[in-house]
């Protein structure tokens, strides 16, 4: 099996199970021709994450890690009028990409983008009494992932849930002596869901346009 095939899968999926939506190609396009990397999610991933803000019922999600804007635009469509998307990006021009895709896409009043370190940004949050969040994207800089979701614990309540993407990377997750700080990311996420209390989750190993990596999801108890 190959990486072929689970692209052609992929589109398989997309074909058969959703509109055809030229806006969200359109923002894939525009990221590619503005030289961000392509690492959004899919669309059949972003197809997951605007159902889970639906089976959640989320009015208020949080996203770490914006890049264009295309995983945002998924979670945003999903929430009612007055739902709100809060999105940190660190690059200057990734947001600046990402705030004219909100603007095609009709969503802006939708999304709360904001510029810098997600670090300081989940700070200032914090001290807005921003949260409670009721779902909680974690798709930024790996090696964070603990920091991450610290933050997550104290910006949610009982019931919201937290995805953590790229925790499987190849199955590198396994490599415990590895020095590569995406790997320890990604197993400091297995560490910290499976050490919480406060924290009842899964993880998800995905093959398909992007390759095989996966996601964890867990609830907040
Ligand atoms: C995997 S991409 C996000 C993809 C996006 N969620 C999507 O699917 O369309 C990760 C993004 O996190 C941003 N990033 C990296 N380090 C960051 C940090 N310390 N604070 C905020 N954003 C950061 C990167 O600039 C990049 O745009």
């Amino acid at each position: 099996m190959s990486s072929k095939t689970w692209a052609a899968v992929d589109d398989y999926i997309v074909s058969s199970l959703f509109e055809a939506d030229p806006v969200l190609d359109a923002v894939i396009a525009t990221n590619r021709k503005q030289g961000l990397p392509a690492i959004d999610v899919s669309a059949a991933q972003g197809k997951l994450l605007s159902l889970l803000v639906r089976i959640r019922g989320a009015k208020r999600v949080l996203e770490v890690g914006t890049l264009g804007g295309y995983s945002t635009i998924w979670m945003a469509r999903a929430l009612p009028a007055d739902g709100k998307v809060v999105t940190l990006e660190l690059d200057p021009h990734h947001a600046k990409v990402a705030h004219s895709n909100f603007e095609r896409a009709g969503v802006s009043k939708l999304v709360d983008l904001r510029v810098g370190p997600a670090l300081q940004s989940l700070e200032t949050l914090a001290a807005e009494n921003a949260g409670p969040f009721d779902l909680i994207f974690i798709d930024a800089d790996k090696p964070n992932n603990p920091n991450y979701l610290t933050w997550a614990m104290r910006l949610s309540r009982p019931g919201t849930v937290i995805i953590c993407d790229n925790v499987i990377r190849d199955g590198a997750v396994l490599d415990e002596d590895g020095r590569d700080p995406h790997v320890e990311g990604a197993r400091a996420a297995f560490s910290f869901i499976g050490g919480d209390k406060h924290l009842d989750g899964t993880a998800i190993q995905t093959v398909g346009a992007k390759g095989y990596d996966g996601f964890a999801i867990a609830i907040v108890e």
